[in-house]
């Protein structure tokens, strides 16, 4: 199964899994976890934006940073920007944040609701330049259902 066909289920069984639950974090957290499930990815999870900060939300992975300001690495500069942020090699990308040594690229989705930035979708891999265009499609359009 290529990436493409691995996305288009994985958004299909999201969206049945998240059903008609309110509640945000409990929606976080089951798309952090069938992202990593299917994908295999080192590190997949949510930031949430808390006044002029981002917290750490429901992820899978090795513990990680809890607190990152606006415009502060790749994550706050996603919010800042309101863009999705495609990484290749972490290295590269001035004032990144080593949450973990292993990481080497990595893609940061901003989640908009209203016009706002809510919360980042933030993964991570342990390879050079794992995140492309067809990535960010295909999780912009996961975040507009999370
Ligand atoms: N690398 C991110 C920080 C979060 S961790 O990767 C989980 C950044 O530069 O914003």
């Amino acid at each position: 199964m290529d990436k493409t066909q691995k996305y288009n289920q994985l958004l299909r069984d999201l969206g049945f899994l998240l059903g008609e639950e309110r509640d945000s974090v409990a929606r976080m957290a089951n798309a952090a976890a069938l992202i990593q499930e299917r994908m295999g990815f080192f590190w997949t999870g949510f930031y949430r934006v808390d006044g002029a900060e981002l917290v750490l939300g429901p992820f899978q992975g090795s513990p990680a940073c809890q607190r990152i300001g606006f415009g502060r690495g790749v994550c706050g500069t996603a919010w800042k920007e309101a863009r999705t942020l495609v990484v290749p090699d972490v290295e590269a990308f001035p004032g990144h944040i080593a949450c973990s040594a292993l990481s080497r690229s990595e893609i940061v989705v901003p989640v908009i609701r209203n016009g706002a930035v809510t919360a980042v979708l933030d993964i991570d891999s342990t390879d050079l330049g794992t995140f492309d265009d067809t990535d960010a499609l295909w999780l912009e359009r996961l975040c507009e259902i999370v």
